[in-house]
């Protein structure tokens, strides 16, 4: 039968679904005749009316047209579609290709498909025993009990006005609490107000990019560097220029050769950083590169996105004043998540804004979201007041830290000279390269690795232009010791068997 009752809902509505799937496959062609009304009752074995009622709506939406005297017909223009050619990657949305036109920035946003978003990234994996991605928590580790007290609290605790359209800067208990820790903790000074609460620092960056950038404006990133950032500046037409880092960091004197080649004075909007431990390389932005890349966001009135997503999980060496402290907060944007201390799927971060900043961030998240889910908010805020906050990021250093070194530990013994490790002094992730692996092999090694249940990841995606040696960023946030211990050994033995 070319028309086939699905069973949801009532009869009429079955069969419009019916017809209108048949023309969409193509079993009904356009210009083709349909069985008169009392016809398809009889085989359907409906009322007459049902059938009538279903064509009645396809008329209407244009699937069907009737000809007088000679009866009902597929319309003409009732378009036929076709399977995509090639599946688009997967983030569990299916796009269909006969889709209205899309503006600049969707067709923008479509080109990001092969980039490696996290939250795209993860949907995909399979999970393995020995996994070194780097951005999942430890769930055993979180503060679970205190997280259900207060979210519990929050509830119980809610009055009627809880429950209408909250602050659109954010909760303001949570904006306190916030402000407090961030100045108890990194030394970041502000007033509640210049706190916008964000869903993860990702729509930060898409706040960022809207309100800085316009399209073919310049804005630099770190080369190699994070790939939400440069995403989100892409996304709204700007030009994205690497800036190289070294061991000391982003290197300042390489950010003015890039804005002279993009204009020279006026012309950087916005430079995305990640100083308290580089993104992916962990390199620490040292105080006389601070410095200079303030000065450099002076000469050129450009806006300094400092990303301290991993702050908290500082190891070795002297801690470092945030750019936002050594400036007083005008000519930087403070980017903090809880997607590292707490966990990514509670989607809270904020922005520390330059005072004249405010009003427009603020503006563009009303036109974005109107403003945050309540519950998680208000628990947060709690959570930090009571003080479980903080003594879980204690907790959380200590283990990492144990982590951190039985990964150094590990990779002396099982890997030795195979690898060079970079990047172990804070966060919660390394960069191991790989001396005898060429970067064409590096495929391989991975598939090797995850069938030996070791989940291995390449830096190149980081990259805008690939480096020549294979590297593998190496998070250990969410392993214990022993699978690290174990995980390390399986790697050894595989780099050691290769032929
Ligand atoms: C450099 C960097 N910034 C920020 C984040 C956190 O993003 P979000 O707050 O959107 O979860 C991550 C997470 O992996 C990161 O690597």
């Amino acid at each position: 039968m070319w028309l086939v009752l699905d069973g949801e809902g009532s009869l009429s509505r079955q069969v419009y679904r019916g017809v209108r799937e048949a023309i969409r496959a193509g079993r009904l062609a356009a210009g083709a005749r349909v069985p008169a009304t009392r016809a398809l009752a009889r085989d359907l074995r409906v009322a007459r009316i049902t059938v009538i009622q279903g064509y009645e709506q396809l008329l209407a939406e244009g699937w069907l047209e009737t000809r007088r005297g000679a009866g009902t017909f597929v319309s003409a223009g009732a378009a036929v579609e076709r399977p995509a050619a090639a599946a688009p990657p997967s983030l569990g949305v299916r796009v269909s290709p006969a889709r209205p036109r899309l503006s600049a920035f969707g067709e923008r946003v479509l080109e990001t498909r092969g980039r490696p978003l996290l939250s795209a990234a993860i949907s995909t994996r399979p999970t393995l025993p020995y996994d070194f991605r780097y951005g999942t928590p430890a769930i055993l580790d979180l503060p679970t009990t205190a997280w259900q007290r207060c979210i519990g609290r929050a509830l119980r605790r809610a009055s009627v006005r809880a429950y209408d359209y909250g602050a659109p800067l954010g909760n303001p208990a949570l904006r306190e609490a916030l402000a407090e820790y961030l100045a108890r903790s990194r030394g970041v000074r502000c007033a509640p107000e210049r706190l916008l609460v964000v869903s993860g620092s990702q729509q930060g960056l898409d706040l960022a990019a809207r309100v800085m950038l316009e399209p073919g404006a310049t804005a630099l990133i770190e080369e190699p560097g994070y790939e939400g950032a440069r995403t989100a500046f892409r996304a709204a037409g700007a030009r994205v220029v690497g800036v190289p880092v070294d061991a000391e960091g982003l290197d300042v004197v390489a950010a003015e050769a890039a804005a002279a080649g993009a204009g020279g004075l006026g012309d950087v909007r916005a430079l995305f950083t990640t100083p308290s431990h580089q993104y992916p390389l962990g390199a620490v932005l040292s105080l006389a590169r601070r410095r200079a890349l303030l000065d450099f966001a002076t000469r050129h009135g450009a806006l300094v996105i400092e990303d301290d997503y991993d702050g908290e999980f500082r190891f070795e060496g002297k801690p470092l004043e945030t750019l936002h402290a050594l400036d007083g907060g005008e000519r930087v944007l403070y980017l903090g998540t809880l997607s590292k201390v707490l966990f990514p799927a509670l989607r809270l971060g904020y922005l520390v804004l330059p005072d004249a900043l405010v009003e427009p961030f603020l503006r563009a998240r009303l036109v974005a979201d109107g403003g945050l889910a309540m519950l998680e908010q208000v628990a947060l805020a709690e959570l930090i007041r009571e003080g479980s906050f903080e003594r879980h990021v204690r907790r959380s250093r200590a283990r990492h830290l144990e982590r951190r070194e039985t990964l150094l530990a590990a990779a002396a013994r099982h890997l030795g000279d195979a690898v060079e490790i970079v990047g172990s002094n804070a966060g919660l992730h390394v960069v191991a390269w790989l001396r005898d692996v060429e970067p064409a092999a590096l495929r391989r090694l991975i598939d090797d690795a995850a069938a030996r249940g070791i989940g291995l990841y390449s830096i190149h995606p980081y990259y805008e232009t690939p480096p020549p040696r294979a590297g593998l960023v190496l998070g250990y946030a969410a392993l214990t010791p022993e699978a690290i211990e174990t995980g390390i050994e399986r790697l050894g033995a595989l780099l050691r068997g290769r032929p």
